[in-house]
């Protein structure tokens, strides 16, 4: 893969595909760990006199413009960042955006309104992608990917731009993947995987591919009820996403296997996320009908400790609860704790994750590698393909013929 540092960029448009997609309470960020994780690069492009063009996504937006999702609030937080305003286009390649960009001077940085609110951003069609891809490259002249939180999506602006343009990859990218090598290759045994979070359709599929690689895999947060469900169990309330027979099989794969897969045992719930009433601890093989499981329980806290203190690589994706709710972040804390007092090669993977450690005061360094991206970095462990390193892997002759 080619860098940043392998482009002549004095002078030349660069198109940057970031990942700014930070979680927003109204207008603000409540976590600025992606901004910051950008900055490397587009520093080193606008030292080196760069017209830098930044892109991203933000949430899933039907496919149109909504205020609700403007990146507004990125865009401020970068300008404070830098140093210098960021201008933000009022859409992402119209008549707005190609004004911004046709006023940009070399060593100045301008930001696309959200890429999702355009149909082809994330169509599975390759030719409507191909279109807007195609007016995301007449932007400019280079292009670079370091949006490593979205390189499992097979997005116009992930993957097809960089066909059409020289490219190379930022030095986010760059770090993460190298991160990840230590997760895949030469493994230190015991290898501990800890699962939770919310987006658990995205990521039941990749415990599939983890019962291959872990030693362990401990599961909690919202991903523990799809397993508690299909063992049979009542969840009440509770998160339930993704294919009940699915799991099943991993329960069955795993029971067949020398992979431990263990299910946090007990969970704190109450009547809803932000209901008055009181929070109470329960089996989790007994949530009531009218309970929702919003943080793994005291048992499940100390387990799951007891699992990472012995482990020699740790990789979490998930919080356990709703973190953001102090008196459901006690699971996500023990798991943090746990991993910060560990002296194996530890990784947190994905914003929400990131996110929940910044909010409950640990620092960085406490770990290993805390990357942006979750679902990107559980489908590299996975060993898969993940199309936006392929498409900057590829070679830059095939974009300039396209181009041509
Ligand atoms: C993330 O936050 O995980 C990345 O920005 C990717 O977002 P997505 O899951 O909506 O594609
Ligand atoms: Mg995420």
């Amino acid at each position: 893969m080619k860098t940043v540092d392998d482009l002549e960029v004095s002078g030349q448009r660069v198109l940057v595909r970031a990942d700014l997609n930070v979680p927003i309470d109204g207008t603000r960020i409540t976590d600025d760990g992606k901004i910051r994780a950008c900055l490397p690069t587009l520093g080193a492009l606008l030292d080196r006199g760069a017209a830098v063009v930044v892109c991203s996504h933000l949430g899933r937006p039907a496919a149109a413009p909504d205020p609700a999702y403007t990146l507004a609030p990125a865009a401020a937080r970068l300008g404070e960042l830098l140093g210098r305003a960021v201008p933000l286009a009022a859409d992402t390649v119209g008549p707005s955006a190609r004004a911004a960009v046709a006023d940009l001077a070399p060593g100045g940085v301008v930001m696309l309104e959200n890429l999702r609110f355009n149909a082809g951003e994330t169509s599975k069609d390759d030719a409507l992608r191909g279109a807007f891809a195609d007016e995301l490259a007449s932007l400019a002249d280079l292009y670079v990917g370091d949006g490593f939180g979205a390189v499992h999506r097979r997005h116009a602006s992930v993957c097809d731009v960089a066909a059409r343009l020289p490219h190379a990859a930022g030095y986010l990218v760059q770090a993460e993947t190298a991160a990840l090598q230590r997760l895949t290759r030469d493994i230190q045994r015991p290898y501990v995987v800890v699962l939770g979070g919310a987006k658990v359709a995205d990521k039941l599929p990749v415990v599939g591919g983890l019962l291959g690689q872990a030693d362990q895999i401990l599961i909690g947060g919202g991903m523990a009820f799809t397993f508690l469900a299909a063992q049979g169990h009542g969840v009440g309330l509770s998160l339930l996403q993704g294919d009940l027979d699915a799991a099943r099989g991993y329960l069955d794969q795993a029971a067949r296997s020398r992979v431990d897969l263990v299910l946090a045992p007990d969970v704190a719930v109450a009547g809803g996320r932000d209901a008055a009433g009181p929070r109470e601890v329960v089996p989790s093989a007994a949530i009531p009908p009218d309970r929702m499981g919003l943080d793994i329980g005291p048992e499940s806290a100390g387990l799951f400790a007891a699992r990472l203190a012995t482990a020699k690589t740790i990789f979490w994706n998930g919080p356990m609860g709703v973190f953001e709710v102090p008196r459901f972040a006690d699971g996500t804390r023990a798991v943090a704790r746990a991993l910060a007092d560990s002296g194996a090669f530890t990784m947190v993977g994905g914003g929400d994750t990131a996110a929940a450690v910044h909010a409950l005061g640990f620092p960085d360094d406490a770990f290993g590698h805390v990357s942006t991206g979750g679902g990107a970095s559980l489908e590299y462990l996975e060993g898969k393909t993940l199309p936006g390193l392929a498409a900057l892997q590829a070679d830059d002759r095939a974009a300039a013929r396209s181009a041509r």
